[in-house]
């Protein structure tokens, strides 16, 4: 099946108690069981759930893969993830990612004794350098937030494994429409289905693929044990928002081409990140690694601070708020916000500056959108 069939239908079938063809939310903590770990499947929600699994076999199908792990948050997966790894470890990360993931990393996991070494993952020959003899995971986000950085993940697969180490690769901003890590040597594929796979803005929500069956016994063991599940009725909302997902991927990226475009003529804007402008430095990688080029921009103004911070709290449709992916536009400051906790001498040396404002380009009519981008920068 092709991959807008899949969306609709893939983990799916009606519900065997009643024939429902929506997906129930199987709001339920437990199931009886007909005599002592005698049962139909399901002892208890933490271990599985139904409508969880149901997304779970969606989210693996729509990747290729015969696995799929679902979790309560993005960071929730990322870290099931993390441990598979053991004290002594090696991380080789890429040096632009989400604040949070950063966070996580530097700030619970090196503590308990696994080391990360940040580079700039756009260049292979850099991803190998860092990799040493304890180097297990590799770890990249593409396109990468803030700077909507591509990384090459066959290359990026090819020093991994070269070097002993598995691939994991942060999707988010592609979603398995625009972006098919596995058919270029990723061995697991982390979303955080809060952004673009559910949404509409209403869940948190995050999940690992994958195709390994050892490592997938590991990450259900740990998603058991600690508990980090979505709730049955987040499933639903992602299993239901992932039915539109090609719709809205095709509107965000040609909103947000359009969006780009615009800000890249006007006057009063310094630089434009965004994969599907010719200028942006890997745009013929984005070609050939994705299909579409997603809804985030990262935009400079040829404007001081202070104007900057305006220019960005200063927009009516694009609401300044954390969070991307989502139908409704946002707009926000990484450096005070998504992105606070890394260092700014990190930020600074990999070209993330305090003036940067990231947009998530919504599913509005593009010419509302640029209006109110002018009218904001006109000001400035
Ligand atoms: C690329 C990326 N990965 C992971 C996450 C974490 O996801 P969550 O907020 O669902 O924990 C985010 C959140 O913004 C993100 O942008």
């Amino acid at each position: 099946m092709r991959f807008d069939t899949l969306s609709i239908h893939a983990g799916q079938k009606p519900d065997p108690a009643t024939g429902a063809l929506a997906t129930p939310i199987y709001q339920t903590s437990t199931y009886a069981q007909d005599a002592p770990n005698v049962h139909k499947g399901y002892d208890y929600s933490r271990a599985a759930n139904p409508t969880r699994q149901a997304l779970e076999d969606n989210l693996a199908a729509l990747e290729g893969v015969p696995f799929g792990v679902a979790f309560s948050s993005g960071l929730a997966a990322t870290s099931a993830i993390l441990n598979l790894l053991k004290s002594g470890d090696h991380v080789v990360a890429a040096n632009d990612m989400y604040g949070g993931t950063y966070r996580l990393f530097r700030q619970l996991y090196e503590k308990y004794g696994i080391g990360f070494d940040f580079v700039d993952a756009t260049k292979p020959a850099d991803i190998r350098t860092a990799i040493r003899a304890n180097t297990k995971l590799v770890w990249i986000e593409t396109p990468s937030n803030p700077l909507l950085k591509i990384t090459d993940i066959q290359a990026a697969a090819d020093v991994a494994h070269a070097g002993g180490a598995l691939l994991a690769v942060d999707s988010t901003l592609a979603t398995p429409y625009l972006q098919r890590p596995f058919q270029l040597g990723a061995d697991l594929v982390l979303h955080s289905t809060t952004k673009y796979l559910n949404g509409h803005g209403d869940v948190i929500g995050g999940a690992v693929l994958l195709k390994d069956k050892p490592l997938f016994d590991q990450l259900k063991f740990w998603q058991k044990s600690v508990g980090s599940v979505p709730s049955p009725l987040d499933a639903y909302l992602v299993l239901r928002g992932i039915k539109t997902l090609s719709l809205r991927m095709q509107k965000h990226s040609q909103n947000a081409q359009a969006v780009a475009e615009f800000l890249q003529a006007h006057p009063s804007v310094n630089a434009v990140h965004y994969p599907g402008l010719p200028s942006h430095p890997q745009h013929d990688l984005a070609k050939r690694q994705m299909t579409l080029f997603s809804g985030m921009i990262a935009v400079e103004l040829r404007a001081s601070f202070e104007q900057s911070m305006a220019f960005a709290s200063g927009l009516d449709l694009f609401a300044l708020a954390e969070d991307l992916g989502g139908v409704r536009s946002l707009a926000c400051h990484p450096a005070s916000m998504t992105h606070a906790s890394v260092p700014r001498e990190e930020r600074l040396k990999n070209g993330f500056s305090d003036e940067l404002i990231r947009l998530s380009v919504g599913i509005e009519d593009a010419a509302d959108l640029i209006e109110d981008l002018k009218k904001a920068l006109d000001k400035v």
